[in-house]
């Protein structure tokens, strides 16, 4: 595909998003879940500690701005209000696919701008899984995260949104290979992340086995690609897109489902993504077994607005999520991933077919 398409298609994405209703119609599942209450929680709310750790970089909560943008000098600019927001916070953030200055490296300053005004956070790169089946995946996938001295790569599975994408690059087999083999060439952790239908337990095992470092599920339940691609499908008049993107609208593992199936199948570090709009979803993540919780939709049309909305709405998230940990009793992350919750409707369903058992949440005990 020409240089311009993939950079005219992301600009397209962002138009899209900012524009249109691009929601699941399927819940998070975070309303399914309630961490308990404790009415004497023993701590002052002071004292609550947020902070953490990602691969030996210090965080002040365990939040990351998700992987959305680059390739335009509109995305630039979010690039760069995003990462200031990131340093301000001292939190993490990802830059979106690369691709479009791996192909035309005039672009590279659209996601380096990200770099430039966050040196110290942890940052991440980005590639599209279909990349990797090309003869120069690895030179690409190091270009990538050199071109902003990242800190992991991120590789986006997105079957979903190729599928419904008119031209939408649908190769994926032997995959897990080509992942096997990028782990084994580059000098930073490398991470799967979906797009917005989840992962399956079956799933991250496979990519443990491939020796991936961390898995970001972005699950169900926030924006949906399928969505994305029938707006765009709309306006280029592609009847068959159309069709496809209303009925694969609501695929996909809801996101607490997918926390659950991940946490409890792998050693690896668990990312909260995909309909994550507040600092108690987040909680309920962490309690579930995630490591961090991310934002991505929300954080876009924030920035959009400008820096300063942009922090006062990651502000918000960080002071919710603290207010959870005080309510729970929590000193700390790891007191917080002993607490106790409970889980009903659909994601208590969910979990008993898929094998887990709910209930061991609800009666464990912090010490
Ligand atoms: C405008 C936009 C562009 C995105 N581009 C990428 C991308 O390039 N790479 C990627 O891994 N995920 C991308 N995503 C997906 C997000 O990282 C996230 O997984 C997904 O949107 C679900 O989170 P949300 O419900 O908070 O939006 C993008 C999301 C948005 C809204």
């Amino acid at each position: 595909m020409p240089d311009s398409l993939t950079a005219k298609r992301k600009l397209s994405h962002i138009q899209t998003t900012l524009k249109q209703d691009v929601q699941s119609h399927v819940p998070t599942g975070f309303d399914d879940v309630r961490l308990l209450h404790k009415a004497l929680p023993e701590i002052d709310r002071d004292e609550v500690d947020l902070s953490t750790e990602i691969f030996g970089h210090r965080m002040n909560a365990p939040l990351i701005i998700e992987s959305m943008t680059g390739g335009t000098p509109m995305a630039a600019k979010l690039n760069s209000t995003l990462a200031k927001v990131a340093q301000k916070l001292e939190i993490g953030m990802g830059v979106g696919s690369q691709r479009a200055a791996i192909e035309d490296n005039k672009l590279a300053y659209t996601y380096r701008v990200a770099r430039d005004a966050a040196p110290s956070i942890p940052l991440f790169a980005n590639l599209g899984c279909p990349q990797l089946s090309r003869e120069d995946a690895v030179d690409r996938a190091k270009r990538a995260v050199d071109m902003i001295r990242a800190d992991g790569l991120f590789i986006h599975l997105n079957a979903l949104q190729e599928s419904v994408q008119y031209e939408g690059e649908t190769g994926f087999s032997k995959m897990l290979q080509r992942l096997s083999d990028l782990v084994r060439e580059l000098s930073v952790p490398v991470l799967i992340k979906e797009t917005g239908a989840g992962i399956s337990s079956e799933t991250s095992r496979e990519a443990e086995a491939a020796g991936v470092k961390g898995i970001n599920v972005s699950g169900l339940g926030g924006t949906s690609w399928s969505a994305v691609e029938y707006y765009r499908a709309r306006e280029k008049h592609h009847p068959v897109q159309i069709e496809l993107g209303k009925t694969f609208w609501d695929w996909g593992i809801p996101t607490v489902a997918s926390i659950v199936e991940v946490a409890n199948s792998t050693h690896l570090k668990v990312f909260a993504s995909g309909g994550v709009r507040n600092g108690l979803h987040i909680a309920k993540a962490i309690a579930l077994g995630a490591h961090y919780g991310g934002l991505a939709l929300p954080m876009l049309k924030s920035a959009a607005t400008g820096e300063r909305t942009a922090l006062a709405r990651l502000k918000v998230v960080v002071e919710e999520l603290r207010n959870a940990l005080f309510l729970t009793g929590s000193r700390n992350l790891q007191e917080l991933r002993k607490a106790p919750l409970v889980i009903s409707g659909s994601s208590y369903l969910w979990l008993t077919q898929r094998g887990f058992d709910p209930a061991r949440y609800a009666t464990r005990r912090k010490s």
